[in-house]
């Protein structure tokens, strides 16, 4: 059974990933800080698939704890979510994201070069882009000088681990994710957003059920169908599915390249107002919002062209919009009891 360790894996797309890979098999073992979720995402993932995944509570920028790790475990790949992900947060306290993100990716890789381990996933993402010039935006499109702090530790990401994938023969992936959304359909797992969210489905539910007074739609005077922003909004189960995808890709030796890249969206772009119109129905709600200004930073559209995705990884995204908006409230329901 190949024994895969999955960093920050008790996170949203994290925990959402180990359980996948536990259903197809996998050994896993987590290690997570803890710093942005809980302890007991550990033992609703043992709820979800029956198997306790090794657990390590440890902080990646401590070299020595992550050089302690692998004296005592050996690995068959990683899948590296463990970094800080809030763009607004980013362009305030940059060094801690500097520091955070890329220390410990760069612990990891020299732990992979001196040990000879293989098979890398990095959690990438499509802000990578900013607003692409052309749509659907394919791997084609050119990477463009980051408009965040945390856009740049991806895009800087990507670079050290191509050179270091080069250098020293490990085979590693990217993935390009747009906007995941949604939870488990056991409902036993889901995002948990730290304080107010920024993003738009947990301010969307957390309205819903009250916590939140309306919700800010950003602008609705933007060049699209409806005025409000477009984004390839994508199921964290099927986001989960494209790791295993990739992951197998390495292990059974199909990539091209040591180092390769995907954009992992569903290929459909829904506008805010689109977004708010589907839940409303789906979930049989009013939802309270009122229209204001742009917010800063934030690109018109982007959605993504899977062509080469759903070839490469033979993946593809299966869980419908509406489906993922009702199981975001479902979870948001059960949060709020
Ligand atoms: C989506 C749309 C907002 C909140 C970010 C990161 C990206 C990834 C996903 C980490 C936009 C609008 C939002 C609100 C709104 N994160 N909105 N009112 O900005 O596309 O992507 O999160 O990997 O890297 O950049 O996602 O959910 O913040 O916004 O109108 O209260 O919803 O303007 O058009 P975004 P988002």
């Amino acid at each position: 059974m190949k024994k895969i360790l999955v960093t920050g894996g008790l996170g949203f797309i994290g925990s959402h990933t180990v359980v996948e890979l536990q259903n197809k098999g996998f050994e896993v073992v987590i290690i997570d800080n803890l710093s942005n979720t809980t302890i007991d995402v550990l033992g609703q993932i043992t709820e979800i698939t029956g198997t306790k995944p090794d657990f390590h509570q440890i902080d990646l920028r401590i070299k020595n704890d992550v050089k302690d790790f692998f004296k005592n475990n050996h690995v068959d790949g990683i899948i590296h979510f463990a970094a800080y992900k809030a763009v607004g947060e980013s362009m305030g306290e940059p060094l801690e994201y500097y520091e955070n993100n890329f220390n410990s990716l760069i612990y990891l890789l020299q732990e992979m070069r001196d040990r000879k381990l293989d098979n890398f996933i990095f959690s990438s993402s499509c802000t990578v882009y900013g607003q692409a010039d052309k749509l659907p935006i394919t791997e084609e499109a050119p990477v463009k000088a980051a408009e965040s702090v945390y856009g740049n530790t991806k895009q800087v990401g990507e670079e050290i681990i191509k050179d270091t994938s080069k250098a020293h023969n490990i085979n590693a992936i990217a993935l390009r994710y747009f906007n995941p959304i949604g939870g488990h359909p056991s409902i036993k797992i889901g995002e948990l957003p730290v304080g107010v969210p920024q993003n738009l489905i947990p301010f969307i539910t957390q309205t819903a059920a009250g916590m939140r007074e309306e919700l800010s739609v950003f602008g609705n005077d933007y060049p699209t169908k409806d005025g409000t922003a477009v984004r390839d909004y994508i199921d964290v189960v099927d986001l989960a599915r494209a790791h295993i995808a990739a992951l197998r890709r390495l292990i059974d030796k199909k990539n091209k390249k040591s180092f390769e890249y995907f954009n992992v969206g569903s290929g459909n772009g829904s506008s805010v107002l689109e977004i708010i119109n589907t839940f409303e129905k789906v979930n049989n709600i009013k939802l309270n919002y009122k229209i204001v200004g742009r917010r800063e930073g934030d690109v018109v559209v982007a959605f993504a062209d899977t062509a080469i995705a759903n070839k490469e990884l033979n993946w593809k995204t299966e869980i419908s919009l509406e489906k993922t908006l009702e199981t975001a409230w479902k979870w948001q329901l059960k949060q709020t009891v």
